[in-house]
């Protein structure tokens, strides 16, 4: 008998946010059908596109092959951020002042949309505006603060210079103040927003996989299960793009990022964004959630960000993100969740949005959140959904997927050799050299001949083997014990036990062994 892991989304770890949310009833594609515009991915990109779409009189149609926010949306901890992550003054580097500005524009619009459209469908879903505290890591000068605070104020920011920061029993030094930052229940909104776009006559499939994406007069949608969708424009909002080989993947970085969520006495901690200046930085706020039947308040923290596919010690990160915890707020309770996500990062801290390089002109795509997912994702909604109707838009250009920055040119050779570094795999040995060595519940590389295979054991023991090369380029993917899945260390595509994709590029599963095999000998 199989017994498959539980999956919440991309994983088996349970974020704060499936505590207390439930998922909207959805249904299968189950015939053809056309529209005006189909958006692949039901995560905040495609389903605010959806609704602004939707709202503007578009017949729309969203297709997810999981859940509503099944995906990244799900794992997110729930900043929502005018300052990017990577800072004004890095932004300013690589793209320049007037490109800054327009950055730190969208990313507030992004925010203000959040609280209209929280407020216009009715959303309960503790929204809330909040100042972000940013502060510099130990060992760092805090003139690194200086330097932000310039450029994140020539940029726009509502910024200010403070002594200190409101965590009284540690001292981080001094710090920025940012006013009118957000925070929300990702997945009480995204309940919210899909209702919203329903009830604005838009269309939502969910377990709906599309197979093939072809732009043209009309787009053609080709589903797994086999219904066709024909859309006068689609929209890839599938945080990976999965209609794209290479293009757009030479320019994307996938990192897991893992987050701890402490229970803290209520009052106890002031409420705010904090940031830190760590690389990677560490990220806090509260959320107040139900367990066991009682009102509790979390600090979440996450941090401690690795390549995907090239880290497995989860355990270890987590008790480093409790320790930085337990340091700055030592009055902190027990650990009641752990989860891991995954961020895209660009070259630049900017998300790629708007027409797909090289593709038709009714093709657009929305990747590389760069640990922004939220507010990138709603700058997505508001672009894409200009672009589709043919409207003009102040980001085209800041956003455009076809860009090079040269200014990150160092970036771009160095993720790239690190990608190209991964298919030394195909000469290495596996990480076990047999079957016995695999644990119930457990998963490992065996190298097999010429061929390297992954196989996972159930926890009745029996053992499952899937090819080990990644549909989408051929890397060899790594056991992520944590999530039970098979990662990809190249681009990030993720797989389940049984081989099936829960995150792209690769829109095909991990082919089985025997089948690989087969081909093999011919
Ligand atoms: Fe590109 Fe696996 S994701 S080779």
């Amino acid at each position: 008998m199989q017994t498959q892991p539980a999956y919440i989304g991309s994983g088996t770890t349970r974020p704060i946010w499936n505590q207390d949310a439930d998922q909207p009833a959805t249904r299968s594609l189950d015939r053809d059908i056309a529209t005006e515009a189909c958006i692949v991915g039901a995560g905040i990109a495609g389903l605010t596109t959806a609704y602004l779409l939707a709202r503007a009189g578009k017949d729309v149609v969203v297709l997810d092959d999981g859940t509503i926010a099944g995906g990244e949306t799900g794992r997110t901890s729930g900043h929502l951020a005018s300052h990017i992550d990577d800072g004004y003054t890095e932004v300013e580097r690589v793209r320049g002042e007037d490109s800054a500005r327009l950055a730190y524009e969208s990313h507030a619009a992004a925010i203000a949309r959040i609280e209209q459209i929280v407020e216009d469908e009715g959303i309960d879903c503790d929204f809330t505006r909040l100042d972000a505290w940013l502060f510099a890591a130990p060992g760092q000068s805090p003139e690194v603060l200086d330097k932000e605070f310039d450029a994140s104020y020539r940029a726009g920011m509502k910024i200010h210079k403070a002594d200190s920061v409101p965590i009284p029993e540690f001292n981080v030094g001094r710090g920025l103040r940012m006013a009118l930052q957000g925070q929300f229940h990702a997945l009480k909104y995204m309940a919210g927003l899909a209702a919203a776009v329903e009830r604005h006559g838009g269309r939502i499939f969910t377990r709906t996989l599309a197979s093939q994406i072809k732009g043209g007069e009309p787009a053609h949608i080709q589903t797994q299960a086999g219904p066709v969708v024909r859309a006068g424009a689609v929209v890839v909002a599938t945080n990976s793009p999965v209609n794209d080989m290479v293009t757009m993947h030479t320019k994307l970085a996938p990192y897991r990022t893992y987050v701890v969520g402490l229970a803290v006495p209520a009052g106890y901690v002031h409420p705010a964004l904090y940031w830190d200046t760590d690389e990677p930085y560490h990220y806090a706020r509260l959320q107040d959630v139900t367990l066991a039947g009682v009102r509790q308040t979390v600090l979440i923290v996450g941090g401690e960000d690795h390549k995907t596919g090239q880290a497995q010690d989860m355990p270890a990160r987590c008790r480093r993100l409790e320790a930085w915890t337990r340091e700055r707020w030592p009055r902190c309770g027990e650990v009641v969740f752990q989860w891991s996500g995954q961020v895209l990062e660009t070259l630049d801290g900017l998300a790629y949005i708007g027409r797909n390089p090289g593709d038709e002109s009714n093709v657009f795509i929305a990747t590389g959140d760069s640990g922004m997912g939220l507010t990138h994702g709603t700058v997505a909604g508001m672009l894409l959904s200009d672009l589709v109707r043919e409207q003009p838009n102040p980001w085209v250009e800041l956003y455009d997927p076809s860009r090079k920055p040269v200014r990150a040119i160092r970036d771009y050779i160095s993720e790239n050799a690190n990608v190209a570094r991964q298919f030394v795999d195909y000469v290495t040995g596996g990480d076990v050299s047999s079957e016995e060595e695999i644990a119930r519940g457990q998963g490992a590389i065996l190298r097999r001949g010429a061929s390297k295979v992954a196989v996972y054991r159930d926890q009745d023991g029996e053992l499952h083997e899937l090819g080990a090369v990644c549909p989408h380029a051929g890397c060899i993917v790594q056991w992520n014990p944590d999530e039970k899945t098979w990662d990809c260390p190249c681009h990030g595509s993720r797989f389940t036990v049984t081989g099936q994709q829960v995150n792209g590029p690769s829109y095909k599963g991990l082919s089985g062994w025997q089948e690989e095999r087969a081909q093999d000998e011919k």
